[in-house]
């Protein structure tokens, strides 16, 4: 008897925390948005995003990069097979109003990306990840009613439901959006890492 086994070759990790964080926390984050300085996307004024800030130097997030970090060790080892010092540079936090939008997009100068949800997230405005845009070959599809899709096949994927204190990470160079929010307000916590040093061999990088 023949036997078949499937693999998944140069898989991408994604990595999801329950309650990372609980509600008092959550709600002063959303306070300090509140009466904050604000920015508006250049996109849509649906979406405002406050001023980037250096997490360790803003009260605001005063704890919070303490609470992420052992995450972003975890899975910073599943990136680079080590357990690298690592670094959020930037974090901000996210209002998207009903009707609002964020077009594609990934992050720059960043190695580990991440969102924490400050409310819940109405389906229509799950975050969404897209496997490429395509770049300049011809690309051919196979998409139709028929098809199954599955890890293999699926050119897109959407974080399933969220709720307020849950957070994602994913490796910065991941395509992503999120869809028109067809429900109530939706507020997230966004931030980019980067590991201290990168090896190969006797040659460091050193960032930071
Ligand atoms: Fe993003």
């Amino acid at each position: 008897m023949s036997e078949v086994e499937v693999s998944g070759l140069f898989p991408v990790p994604f990595m999801r925390v329950s309650d990372l964080i609980d509600g008092d926390v959550v709600d002063a984050l959303k306070q300090r948005f509140e009466s904050g300085a604000t920015e508006t996307n250049v996109k849509t004024d649906l979406l405002s995003h406050s001023t980037v800030l250096n997490p360790d130097a803003s009260d605001s997030f005063s704890g919070l990069s303490d609470i992420i970090r052992p995450h972003l060790v975890e899975f910073g080892g599943l990136l680079f097979g080590e357990e690298l010092d690592w670094l959020i540079k930037e974090m901000w936090i996210n209002r998207l109003e009903p009707g609002g939008f964020q077009t594609v997009h990934s992050h720059a100068n960043s190695f580990i990306s991440g969102v924490i949800y400050l409310t819940r997230s109405h389906p229509s405005a799950r975050t969404t990840f897209y496997r490429g845009m395509g770049g300049r070959e011809f690309a051919f599809a196979n998409e139709h009613k028929g098809v199954r899709m599955g890890p293999f096949n699926a050119p897109k994927w959407a974080v399933p439901e969220t709720g307020p204190g849950d957070m994602v990470l994913f490796p910065s160079f991941m395509l992503h959006e999120v869809p028109k929010n067809e429900g109530a307000v939706r507020m997230t916590v966004a931030f980019n890492a980067i590991p201290k040093r990168l090896k190969s061999w006797d040659y460091e990088l050193n960032f930071g």
